[in-house]
């Protein structure tokens, strides 16, 4: 199984399907390690309660400057043999070092379908534009913001009436769904890297998940 860290800003309810898809012994993954950039993230609880050890790198002991907390938080995943990283809801934008640090061996989730509405208010954006599809999106982390191979998204109808609240919660439910498929696939190594794509093998393969 290979050792996993999430990595979390706040409710970690990402966090938990991957933590619950990991308790069955057949899951190519274990969750080794969670960390937090918020000592008050409601998530740090919610894991250390299942017996998981956490830590907490808090961006403001570094006032600014990005690569010593990246060194900090690079220094912890190396120290508890940290094999993969998964983001999940972890909002602080990465450094070049980071993200070569983990080229290929770390993964992001976003509420939206991607290459659409990267960055923040992705579910007001999207009602904005009177898209009738919306989503999340698992992908590769790359240098740019929401940007990276993607591994899987997962769609979701945008219905007569939704608001911001509504539209985020349905797609909420597609990202428990996805999250821990995609981490899966990258952890047993059916999806790979190709270029700015990813190849994903095997039967039960499939990168999409529309509801
Ligand atoms: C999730 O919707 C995740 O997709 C989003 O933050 C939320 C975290 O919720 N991530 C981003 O916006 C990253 N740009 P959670 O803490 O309950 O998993």
């Amino acid at each position: 199984r290979k050792k996993v860290a999430v990595l979390i800003s706040g409710r970690g309810s990402n966090m938990m399907s991957l933590i619950s898809a990991a308790m069955s012994p057949s899951y190519p993954a274990e969750i080794g390690l969670v960390v937090s950039n918020k000592p008050d993230a409601a998530g740090l609880t919610k894991a250390a309660d299942l017996g998981i050890k956490t830590a907490v790198v808090d961006h403001r002991d570094y006032k600014g400057d990005r690569e010593a907390f990246e060194h900090a938080l690079n220094g912890l995943l190396k120290d508890n043999a940290i094999e993969l990283v998964a983001l999940a809801g972890f909002m602080r934008l990465l450094t070049p070092f980071l993200v070569n640090e983990w080229r290929d061996r770390m993964i992001n989730i976003h509420p939206a379908l991607l290459p659409s509405f990267k960055g923040l208010n992705t579910h007001e954006r999207a009602l904005d534009e009177g898209v009738k599809l919306h989503g999340a999106t698992v992908h590769f982390v790359s240098a740019e913001m929401d940007d990276g191979p993607i591994i899987m998204q997962g769609a979701v109808p945008v219905l007569e009436g939704d608001t911001p609240e509504t539209l985020g919660a349905r797609v909420l439910g597609v990202e428990h769904q996805i999250y821990p498929k995609a981490l899966e696939l990258v952890a047993n190594g059916k999806a790979k890297v190709k270029g700015q794509k990813v190849s994903t093998t095997g039967s039960d393969a499939s990168g999409s998940d529309a509801l």
